[in-house]
């Protein structure tokens, strides 16, 4: 059996650096606040008009240049913030790569997003179907979120985070271990946009059947909270079940970068120590299908995360989706 391995990483941040005081500025809300209830002090947005496809190409080939190629012989975007509703991003972000030509599609599971991207590029190694797949996460989250929504406007950021995965051998470094995921549509309503699908219209198109916030991204917190806690600590353990390590056996957990509380919650119920969190969330905030390889991508370029470390990913996200899988870290030139 061909085992999917990560060949490189890399990662890109859009130029605008938004810190608590400068949002707090602009609504009703304060540093001590955000810093306090989620662990953030800084994100980043994309100016007017960079689509997410330029943050994907950007951290893409920053992977590629990692994994010393410029070839993949596909491209699987996980994004929530595709630059247009049709088509997919994925193809632009090829193009950008000069990939023209290759397979490539974008994959919608919101902060799950990265690991679900995973799983569809490891099936096509697999499979045969590709010898190596660039699988990126990027988000302009900002673009979407409600300025004057200060519970959601104050967590998310933008930004973009990937890996090459290369076909390999199951036990060597850097090969990924079985991906556990997991749905429930019935919570679709905590994490959304509720207007510009099929189901209902955009507000403009038609302002009988939509509100106008309905445009935007809305999330009921505190339930998001508890169901993260619950689903990544749940798919850990199936995660760590399959590769037969013990939570003592793990040295990093690198939980979706929603709140530092949730990942402290985590690494609690799993028994694994808050010492071995990587966090990144403080930087950059949530940035949904970015915030893995974003943060697998900053632990590895500062030496938090050394080649041999066993890793444990878990993510929660819209949908509701969730998932974990583990992996021994590789030796990668950083990116
Ligand atoms: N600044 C100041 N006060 C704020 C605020 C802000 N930015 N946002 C909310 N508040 C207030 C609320 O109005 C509320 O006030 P009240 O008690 O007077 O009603 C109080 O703070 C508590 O609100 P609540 O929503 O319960 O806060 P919380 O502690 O749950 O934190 C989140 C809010 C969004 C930070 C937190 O719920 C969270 O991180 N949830 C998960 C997010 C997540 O994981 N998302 C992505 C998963 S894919």
């Amino acid at each position: 059996m061909r085992a999917a391995v990560i060949g490189g990483i890399g990662s890109w941040l859009p130029p605008g650096l938004v810190s608590n005081d400068d949002l707090a500025d602009r609504m009703d809300t304060s540093d001590a606040w955000i810093r306090t209830r989620t662990g953030i002090r800084t994100r980043y947005f994309v100016p007017p008009g960079m689509p997410t496809s330029r943050l994907a190409a950007e951290a893409g080939a920053r992977a590629l240049e990692s994994a010393g190629t410029a070839d993949a012989d596909a491209v699987v975007l996980a994004t929530t913030t595709p630059d247009r509703p049709c088509p997919a991003s994925a193809p632009e972000v090829a193009r950008r790569l000069g990939l023209t030509g290759v397979p490539a599609f974008d994959v919608s599971a919101v902060c799950t997003g990265f690991l679900y991207a995973l799983t569809a590029a490891a099936g096509m190694i697999a499979s045969g179907a590709a010898e190596q797949v660039l699988v990126i996460g990027a988000e302009a989250f900002s673009t979407i979120v409600d300025p004057h929504d200060r519970s959601s406007a104050v967590v998310f950021g933008d930004g973009a985070g990937a890996v090459v995965l290369r076909a390999g051998d199951p036990g060597e470094p850097g090969a990924l271990g079985r991906i556990v995921l997991g749905s429930d549509g019935s919570l679709a309503d905590l994490i959304t946009v509720r207007a510009g699908g099929s189901e209902r219209p955009h507000p403009e198109a038609d302002p009988g059947r939509s509100d106008p916030a309905d445009r935007y991204f809305s999330m009921r917190g505190r339930e998001v909270f508890q169901h993260a806690v619950t689903r990544m600590s749940q798919s850990a353990r199936e995660a760590l079940a399959h590769t037969g390590w013990r939570p003592g056996d793990v040295d990093r957990l690198v939980g979706h970068q929603a709140n530092l509380r949730i990942l402290h919650a985590v690494a609690e119920q799993l028994d694994i120590p808050v010492e071995r969190l990587v966090v990144h969330l403080d930087r950059v905030g949530n940035t949904a299908a970015a915030s893995i390889p974003l943060a697998l991508a900053h632990a590895h370029a500062t030496g938090d995360l050394v080649p041999g470390a066993r890793v444990v990913l878990a993510a929660f996200g819209g949908g509701a989706t969730w998932g974990a899988t583990a992996l021994t870290w590789p030796s990668l030139k950083a990116a």
